[in-house]
């Protein structure tokens, strides 16, 4: 090819772009002009086209101001349908925001055109048709809200990879939550005739073959029809093992009673004929011998209910009959073998600790990987901070919060202590983290990232927490579990999620963002606004920010040992109350902390 034809090709490409701006100029008249609103915009008929870029009101461009690709148009007083042949041709668009406006009809989705829709934010309007199945062709999509409108039928099945902030609350929506949507927190779905519950004929695994003619004969009351009701679907194989072994582990438990010789002759047969299928070693293992009231039976029939979607898989809450509940968790892609994994759930199974959730029992199979916890009916931190922020809610008093970075920071030096003072959590995150009945903080989910294949998108929420230094998720490390940590406590005082959407629909980043106030120095505006109700905490307040600040110090080595962590925290408490609180002034503004000098200096 020649220079000529290179210098047409540009000239064609420029006008080009010339007259798709023109049309994105075009349309955007046609839609202003046809949609009633009361503020005016400054958006000129006669004005050229590059100035639609420069001067509009609420249009933002392309880099080389080829496209128009956001249009922001909150709180203009829109009131009307979205004229048809109108917005829908901006088919650049990728930032779209109406909120606070009274536009009803249906939603103005034209799935055809808009690909490249990132960010979608129509709240607080009156749309009132529904959310089309073709929304989902819509993959780039990071946050869609359509929160308080007047939005009828179904929520679709948004399984869209990159879709990490949501927001359905307060519309007409019935039905059951998608499967792929159950691992945002219910708070997105308030205010709907919506359930998150499977219903009894929707099994939310897939069963995996299971093979009849390996069926032992004492598993016969087993009948089809239980087990179609089974909730954890381990094959028929890893069902009898595990009613085997379950039994074997209470027998071996119970060897000095006297009554192991009884067990032992009523288990011989089974055994033998397990013992002659391939797999022999499938079996759930307890740590903690038998003290859960249940087998695998009562497992299996147990009403389940999904409790959301983690890094490494779905969690489920089991309600046994006896109404025991418990937390299993179901791995997807373990990057080791059973040896290994065998290794690392033994290792987290001996950690005793108050403020570590125990695990109590695992089970490894060719097509399953579970764990079993203890469930905790509070829910987690996460979901106590972000959950229903609403009329009826009761906030974290400051003193709650205290314990439970303290509790937490306790768990978590413990784990730091396990395999010889190697062993990492690798996923500390707020909904992670729940309160015991001292209402301190404790952990749970520990050491399952260095077993688990890296996630080719990590769901944002986790990304959030994770320190810069970690590109692979399989190379945790302590100082990284401790950035992670930094960035809870940050969550704890402000009250906002380690990756959120602002008013403004940027996506924030927690760390960024308090950073970004602190040197703008309003550091005040940091803090949740339901802690400012107490009085005489803010030097706590700012003494824990300053803690959190260290520990996401950008450098590994800068940031402190979780043991430091644990100290330091303990001294928030014991600094304030070695002073007559009463004497305090009302408002004692402290100063700027060292440690932000210092971290902002350093970039
Ligand atoms: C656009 O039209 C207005 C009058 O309607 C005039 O005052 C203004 O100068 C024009 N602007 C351009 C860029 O032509
Ligand atoms: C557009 O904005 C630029 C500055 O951003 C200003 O110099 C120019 O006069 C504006 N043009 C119009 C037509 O308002
Ligand atoms: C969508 O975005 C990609 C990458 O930013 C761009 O190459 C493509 O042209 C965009 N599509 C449209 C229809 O604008
Ligand atoms: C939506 O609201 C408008 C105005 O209130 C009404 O005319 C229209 O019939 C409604 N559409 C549906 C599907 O309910
Ligand atoms: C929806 O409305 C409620 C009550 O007016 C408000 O608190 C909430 O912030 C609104 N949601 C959004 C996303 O704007
Ligand atoms: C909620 O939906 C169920 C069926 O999905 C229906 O029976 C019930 O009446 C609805 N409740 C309200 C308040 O609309």
């Amino acid at each position: 090819m020649n220079l000529y034809k290179f210098f047409l090709m540009g000239l064609f490409w420029f006008r080009a772009n010339a007259n798709v701006l023109e049309d994105d100029k075009q349309a955007l008249l046609a839609f202003i002009n046809h949609l009633p609103h009361s503020r005016s915009l400054n958006w000129v008929t006669n004005s050229s086209s590059s100035s639609v870029c420069q001067n509009w009101t609420g249009v933002t461009c392309s880099q080389d101001g080829s496209r128009v690709i956001g249009l922001r148009l909150p709180g203009v007083g829109f009131h009307g349908h979205i004229p048809v042949n109108t917005i829908s041709k901006l088919s650049g668009l990728q930032i779209l925001s109406l909120r606070s406006n009274g536009i009803y009809g249906p939603l103005p989705f034209d799935f055809s055109v808009w690909k490249n829709l990132t960010i979608v934010n129509l709240a607080n309007n009156n749309f009132n048709g529904s959310i089309p199945n073709s929304i989902t062709k819509l993959t780039h999509l990071a946050s869609l809200s359509l929160a308080n409108n007047s939005l009828i039928g179904h929520i679709p099945d948004l399984g869209m990879h990159n879709l990490h902030v949501l927001d359905l609350a307060n519309n007409h929506l019935i039905g059951v939550v998608p499967k792929s949507l159950q691992k945002f927190p219910k708070s997105v779905f308030v205010g709907n005739n919506v359930s998150m519950m499977f219903s009894s004929n929707e099994v939310p695994f897939v069963m995996p073959n299971h093979k009849p003619s390996l069926k032992p004969k004492n598993s016969v009351k087993l009948s089809e029809k239980a087990l179609l009701g089974i909730i954890v679907g381990v094959s028929v194989i890893g069902f009898v093992g595990f009613a085997i072994f379950w039994s074997m582990c209470c027998f071996e438990r119970n060897r000095g009673d006297g009554i192991s010789s009884k067990l032992g002759k009523g288990l011989m047969s089974p055994e033998k004929e397990i013992s002659q299928s391939q797999d022999v070693n499938n079996r759930l293992v307890f740590f903690e011998g038998c003290n859960y009231a249940f087998d695998l039976e009562d497992l299996l029939r147990a009403s389940a209910e999904v409790l959301g979607k983690g890094t490494f898989g779905m969690s489920y809450k089991a309600i046994l009959e006896d109404g025991t509940s418990v937390v299993v968790k179901r791995l997807k892609d373990l990057s080791v073998g059973r040896r290994d994994f065998e290794q690392q759930m033994g290792i987290v199974g001996r950690i005793k600790h108050e403020n570590v959730i125990e695990l109590r029992a695992y089970y490894y199979s060719k097509d399953e990987k579970l764990t079993v916890c203890e469930y905790y009916a509070q829910g987690s931190v996460g979901d106590m901070l972000h959950g229903k922020r609403g009329e009826d809610r009761v906030p974290l008093t400051w003193e709650t919060r205290l314990q439970i970075a303290l509790g937490a920071a306790r768990g978590i030096a413990q784990v730091h202590t396990e395999a010889g003072m190697k062993l990492v959590h690798g996923n500390i995150k707020s909904s992670n983290i729940f309160l015991n009945s001292q209402n301190h903080g404790c952990i749970s989910d520990i050491g399952l990232s260095a077993i688990m294949s890296q996630i080719a998108t990590p769901i944002a929420r986790a990304a959030g927490y994770r320190a810069p230094e970690i590109t692979d998720t399989r190379k945790v490390s302590q100082p990284s579990d401790v950035y992670s940590f930094g960035v809870f406590l940050l969550e704890l005082l402000t009250g906002k999620s380690p990756v959120h959407t602002t008013t403004g629909d940027e996506i924030i980043h927690l760390v960024r963002w308090v950073h970004l106030v602190v040197r703008e120095e309003w550091t005040g505006e940091v803090f949740d606004v339901e802690l400012l109700k107490y009085p005489n905490i803010e030097e706590e307040m700012v003494e824990m920010l300053q803690i959190a600040m260290a520990c996401v110090a950008r450098v590994p080595d800068q940031r402190p040992k979780m043991v430091e962590v644990v100290k330091m925290l303990e001294g928030v408490r014991r600094n304030t109350e070695s002073e007559n609180r009463s004497c305090l002034p009302e408002s004692s503004t402290a100063p700027l902390p060292k440690v932000f000098e210092t971290e902002l200096s350093a970039r």
